[in-house]
């Protein structure tokens, strides 16, 4: 396991569609255990795998239980519906929020590490993280889509 360093903004690697996972490996297990750490080292809740520069249809999710760690492999959307508006940010641009439009409701298919297929629904905060994620692997970011976009007032604890 490792903290692997996070891309930013120019980087053109965050504006490719990303490859689809032909084979679970011992490196496909490796890339998933180095998401989880450097996304909870970088205080994340949720990181695709382009964010560490590797163009991957991988994510990872944990929006707060240590037991709600989720890993998709090869996500997509099956179903989504309704609708939230709220504010977003990412790792890969530091410094500024959006309020970005997401379905309220949705569910995901991927693989687990096992190769296994698995769904994954959420709504709320949990919709919107997968919702962001799995728009990394298309080289879409939050930026693109938000209805406004701002500097987050200072935190006191930042
Ligand atoms: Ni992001």
């Amino acid at each position: 396991m490792a903290i692997r360093t996070i891309v930013k903004l120019p980087d053109s690697i965050l504006r490719e569609k990303a490859q689809e996972v032909l084979k679970i490996t011992p490196r496909t297990h490796k890339l998933l255990d180095d998401m989880m750490d450097t996304m909870h080292h970088a205080n994340g809740i949720g990181l695709a795998a382009p964010q560490i520069g590797i163009s991957k249809r991988v994510i990872v999710v944990n929006i707060g239980e240590e037991s709600e760690k989720i890993e998709l492999i090869n996500p997509i959307v099956i179903e989504k519906s309704g609708e939230q508006l709220g504010p977003e940010g990412c790792l890969s641009i530091p410094g500024l929020s959006g309020d970005v439009r997401r379905a309220e409701q949705i569910t995901v298919r991927g693989l687990d590490r096992k190769g296994h297929s698995i769904d994954v629904s959420g709504s709320g905060l949990m919709a919107r993280v997968l919702q962001h994620e799995i728009d990394h692997l298309n080289g879409v970011l939050f930026i693109d889509i938000a209805d406004a976009i701002y500097e987050p007032e200072e935190h006191e604890d930042d």
